[in-house]
C-alpha cells in the first residue's frame, strides 16, 4: 500500500518545509484554494473519511454543519491531545511530518471559512509542541499561513497550545474549556461545538491523523480513498502496537487489516517464543478486550462494534500468556479513576471504588462477592455519567471479567495470580 500519513517518517529532515514541499508537500492546499470550499466538503464526504480520533464521525459531515454566514468567526481545534494509553501515532506525525498536519488543517478551514485554528498539544508532548511552532512559523514565513495567502484573499492562523496533562482535555468540549483558560470539564451537549464551540462560535474539532487525511483526499481525489478499506471506513489507518510483539511501534495499513496480519505478518510475531497470544486490546484501554478466537476481525470501526468492542484510536495492545489479567483490569481502572475529572458522581466516586476493589483481589486480599460488588459498580456507572470517560472504564473492566471471570475467582480463593 502507497503510504500517506507516515510516507515520510524516517526521511532526514522530514520535519522541514524544504524537504516537505520537494515531496510534493502544500500542492493540495494550492489546487484547494481555487476550489468553492462547499466542494471541498462534498470531496470529503465522498471520500468517506470517519474521524480517527475514537468515535469514527463522518468528517465531511462534521463539517457541513458549520453555519455559512461569512461574518461569523470560525474556528479549527486540532486535538493532538493524545491521551489514549497504547497510542502514540498523532506524535509519529507531529514529530516527523508536522507540514502534513498544518497543511490538513489549511485545506480544512478553508474548506469550512476559519480564520483562526489551534492545536491542542498533551502537555507532555514538549518537543512535539516546539516542532510544531517551528513548522509554523515556517509556514508563516513562506506564504502559506497569514494574510491572503497565496493572492487568495483567504487569512489563517495557527496557534499551538500546550494542554494541561490531563487525559480528560482530549474530550472534545474539555478541550475547548481548556483553550479559553479553564478548568478541563466536558461541556453539557447540545449546543454542539457546530454552532457554539469556542469562545462560544463554530467549532470544528478533529484528530490529528483525521486532518492529515485532508491533503492525499484532495491530491488523489474522494474514491481513490474510498476504495481502501471496507466500503464504510475506508481509507489509511495508523495502528500503533505495542505490548508482547517482536516489532511494536506504528504501522499505517488500509483500514480494515486483521489483528492476525498485523501480529504475525508486520510486528513479526509474539515476543516470546512458547508465549502465545492471551489476548488483545483493539483500540486503546477504553476498548473492551478480545481474545484469540478474534484475530481474523477486521480491525474497523463496524467491525469491532459488531464485536462489543471499538477502534477508538487504533491502539493495539497486545498480551501473552504471562499477563495477569487481575493486575491488568486493576492498571486500567486505576488510570480511569486518576483521570476522572469529578464532574459527575458515578464517575467521580465509582471509578476509585472500582480500583479500590480491584486493588485488594489483585494483593491476594480479596473477598467473597468481590466479582458481584464489581458488576453492581459497573452497572451503577455505565450509561450514567456525563461523557464516555466513565463509559470507557467500565468497558474496559467488563472484557476482563467476561473473558477472564475464572482468574479474578482464583486470586479471591488462593490469594495468589494463576499465571506467576
Ligand atoms: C475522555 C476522552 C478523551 C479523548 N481523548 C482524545 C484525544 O486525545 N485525541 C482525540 O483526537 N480525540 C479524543 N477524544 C475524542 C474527542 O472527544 C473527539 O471525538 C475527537 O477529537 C473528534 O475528532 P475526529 O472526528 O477527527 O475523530 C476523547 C474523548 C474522550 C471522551
Ligand atoms: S464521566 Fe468522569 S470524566 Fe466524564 S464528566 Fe463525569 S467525572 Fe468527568
Amino acid at each position: 500500500m502507497e503510504k500517506v500519513l507516515l510516507k515520510n517518517l524516517g526521511k532526514p529532515g522530514s520535519h522541514t518545509l524544504a524537504n516537505y514541499v520537494a515531496s510534493g508537500g502544500y500542492k493540495a492546499f494550492s489546487t484547494a484554494l481555487k476550489m468553492k470550499p462547499d466542494n471541498i466538503i462534498q470531496m470529503v464526504k465522498d471520500s468517506g473519511l470517519r474521524g480517527r480520533g475514537g468515535a469514527g464521525f463522518s468528517t465531511g459531515l462534521k463539517w457541513s454543519f458549520i453555519p455559512k454566514d461569512p461574518t461569523l468567526q470560525k474556528y479549527l481545534c486540532c486535538n493532538a491531545d493524545e491521551g489514549e494509553p497504547g497510542t502514540f501515532k498523532d506524535r509519529g506525525i507531529i514529530d516527523h511530518d508536522p507540514h502534513l498536519l498544518i497543511e490538513g488543517m489549511a485545506i480544512s478551514c478553508y474548506a469550512i471559512g476559519a480564520s483562526k485554528s489551534y492545536i491542542y498539544i498533551r502537555g507532555e508532548f514538549v518537543f512535539g509542541a516546539e516542532r510544531l511552532q517551528e513548522a509554523i512559523d515556517e509556514a508563516y514565513a513562506n506564504g502559506y499561513l497569514g494574510k491572503n495567502i497565496q493572492g487568495s484573499g483567504f487569512d489563517l492562523d495557527m496557534y499551538v497550545h500546550r494542554g494541561f496533562g490531563a487525559y480528560i482535555c482530549g474530550e472534545e468540549t474539555a478541550l475547548l474549556e481548556s483553550i479559553e483558560g479553564y478548568r478541563a470539564q466536558p461541556r453539557k451537549k447540545p449546543p454542539f461545538p457546530a454552532l457554539a464551540g469556542l469562545y462560544g462560535k463554530p467549532t470544528v474539532i478533529n484528530n490529528v491523523e483525521t486532518l492529515s487525511c485532508i491533503p492525499a483526499i484532495v491530491e488523489k481525489g474522494p474514491e481513490w480513498f474510498s476504495k481502501m478499506g471496507p466500503v464504510k471506513s475506508p481509507g489509511p489507518k495508523i495502528y500503533c502496537v505495542s505490548g508482547h510483539v517482536k516489532k511494536p511501534g506504528l504501522y499505517e495499513l488500509p483500514m480494515g487489516t486483521t489483528a492476525r496480519d498485523i501480529i504475525y505478518n508486520h510486528c513479526g510475531g509474539m515476543l516470546r517464543d512458547g508465549k502465545p497470544l492471551k489476548a488483545f486490546i483493539p483500540g486503546g484501554v477504553s476498548a473492551p478486550l478480545l481474545m484469540p478466537a478474534d484475530l481474523d476481525t477486521p480491525l474497523d470501526f463496524d467491525s469491532l462494534a459488531a464485536k462489543g468492542t471499538m477502534l477508538g484510536s487504533g491502539a493495539v495492545i497486545v498480551m501473552d500468556t504471562s499477563t495477569c489479567m487481575v493486575k491488568t483490569a486493576y492498571i486500567i481502572n486505576r488510570f480511569f479513576s486518576h483521570e476522572s475529572c469529578g464532574k459527575c458522581t458515578p464517575c467521580r466516586d465509582g471509578t476509585p471504588w472500582l480500583t479500590r476493589i480491584l486493588k485488594r483481589i489483585e494483593h491476594g486480599e480479596g473477598r467473597p462477592g468481590d466479582l458481584e460488588l464489581l458488576d453492581g459498580v459497573c452497572d451503577n456507572i455505565f450509561g450514567r455519567t456525563f461523557c464516555p470517560l466513565g463509559d470507557g472504564a467500565v468497558m474496559a473492566l467488563r472484557g476482563a471479567l467476561k473473558n477472564f471471570r475464572e482468574e479474578f475467582q482464583y486470586h479471591i480463593d488462593h490469594k495468589r495470580c494463576m499465571v506467576s
